[in-house]
């Protein structure tokens, strides 16, 4: 193991008032990030907060505290008693226009966007009280000098007495400008420049008051840009007894949260790989025809029976039914009948095979062999450093196996202090690491053994 590829940090998330997270500060990095700590430490609060925002942006805020239990579990306990609640959070990364714009070289800029949900418990109104987007200036991808440089900000707020006049809107002029580094200078697709809104336009950008300046109607690619960036992470949890059942022909094929759409996804993923039957629509541009190999080549790693899989549209029950074809005589075995770590190892496969963006995976390590789970951070080093690739991949785990593949800087050590979640990197790496290659011990020991803090 070395140490040369220690992560670069790609985004920072500041948090307060979601569950226990309060005052809550992390840096995901380049790569694979592991959420390591004791029972109720604050993971699973913190994977799902991502879920949280990414549902409060591109949906309402009600909406995002309704599908993340309600009031009283979203918020932080601390707040029950007082009169209004608040949940803020600062993201600050890197946004890329790539595909937004034609420019090949100026299209990278650094952002720092802030939100504040508020709940008044007097009028039981949850609304979107702040929102601020920091743009830095556009710069090639090497330019890191520019990544601070500030152009200006876009922000709303809101206060509970004035929610039906309409937000507060404010955009700093040199946003409005031509010049070569503001990532505002695009014009959207209706070839409107970028303008703060006044009496006239407020409508076309004013968006209701529990939703997002992301959700307005004319956004510009750079706002787009920011948007994709903060709403790509999704959580996944993959349940074999969802990854079993066939899907209806009408099922989009892809990866869901639970596990289900594998048979579609596989469906179409083998469509891809025909070269003859091309012509039809294809559904997906993320299925690549090397994808459904991929899937078989990894799962023939920890599976070597395995020739193949196939799936057929069945027409008399609606479903897609997928078969694993095994040993020199193909014996055909309906998924369905597979067991349970089969099915789980072939949806997280698929996943990571074919999902675009950054994503985040509870405690894979249920229902996998030790093996498998090793195969896995293979797999996912392979794949999230592809270029062109979302760069990022969390993970929660308890699983001594998955700890031990690790490199020290891959870890984030979770604890749950006076109430609250806190988390930290690995201090000490390199003496860790100077440990790991004298004793043989793997970084999964020590931690079992309380040693890495
Ligand atoms: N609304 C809330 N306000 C404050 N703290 C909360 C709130 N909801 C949950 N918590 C705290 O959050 C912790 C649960 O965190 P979480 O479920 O993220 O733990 P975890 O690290 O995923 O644990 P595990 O390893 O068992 O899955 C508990 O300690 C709980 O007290
Ligand atoms: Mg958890």
């Amino acid at each position: 193991m070395s140490i040369e590829n220690r992560g670069v940090e790609l985004t920072h998330y500041s948090v307060s008032g979601f569950r226990s997270l309060t005052d809550f500060s992390i840096g995901l990095n380049r790569g694979l990030n592991v959420l390591v700590g004791p029972n109720g430490s604050g993971k699973t609060n913190f994977i799902e907060f991502l879920d949280f925002l990414s549902s409060a942006i591109s949906q309402s805020a009600a909406t995002a505290v309704s599908q993340a239990g309600g009031v009283a579990r979203v918020f932080s306990q601390e707040q029950s008693k007082s009169k209004t609640s608040k949940i803020s959070a600062i993201i600050s990364g890197v946004a890329d226009m790539e595909g937004r714009v034609d420019d090949k070289e100026l299209k990278i800029f650094n952002f720092e966007y802030e939100i504040e949900i508020k709940f008044s418990r007097s009028q039981s109104v949850i609304f979107v009280s702040k929102e601020t987007i920091k743009f830095r200036k556009l710069r090639q991808a090497h330019e890191l000098e520019l990544c601070r440089s500030p152009v200006g900000a876009i922000s709303v707020r809101r206060q509970v007495g004035t929610l039906d006049k309409g937000p507060v809107f404010e955009v700093s002029p040199r946003l409005q400008t031509k010049n070569i580094r503001n990532p505002l200078r695009y014009l959207n697709r209706f070839g409107m420049a970028f303008r703060a809104p006044d009496e006239k336009n407020l409508d076309s950008i004013y968006v209701g008051f529990d939703e997002s300046i992301f959700s307005a109607r004319q956004n510009h690619p750079a706002v787009d840009a920011v948007r994709s960036a903060i709403t790509r992470g999704r959580s996944f949890n993959l349940v074999p007894e969802h990854v079993r059942v066939p899907d209806d022909l009408t099922r989009t094929p892809a990866i869901y949260p639970d596990g289900s759409g594998l048979t579609a996804t596989l469906y179409h993923l083998q469509r891809a790989s025909q070269p003859t039957r091309r012509s039809r629509p294809v559904i997906s541009r993320r299925f690549l025809p090397e994808h459904l190999e991929a899937i078989v080549e990894w799962t023939k790693l920890v599976f070597p029976e395995l020739n193949g899989v196939s799936v057929v549209a069945d027409p008399h029950t609606g479903k897609y039914l997928g078969y694993l074809n095994i040993g020199q005589e193909s014996l055909k075995i309906p998924l369905q009948s597979a067991s349970d770590g089969t099915l789980k190892w072939l949806g997280l496969v698929t996943l990571i095979i074919t999902r675009g963006g950054i994503y985040s995976v509870e405690e894979p390590e249920n229902f996998l062999h030790p093996k498998m789970q090793q195969y896995l951070i293979d797999l996912i080093r392979d794949f999230s450093s592809e270029p062109g690739r979302p760069g990022y991949f969390i993970m929660s785990s308890h699983s001594e196996t998955i700890i031990n593949k690790c490199h020290p800087d891959e870890l984030i050590l979770f604890d749950f202090v006076n109430g609250k979640t806190q988390c930290s990197r690995l201090e000490n790496q390199e003496a860790v690491l100077e440990q790991i290659n004298e004793t043989g011990f793997g970084l999964g020991y020590y931690y079992a053994n309380n040693a890495v803090s």
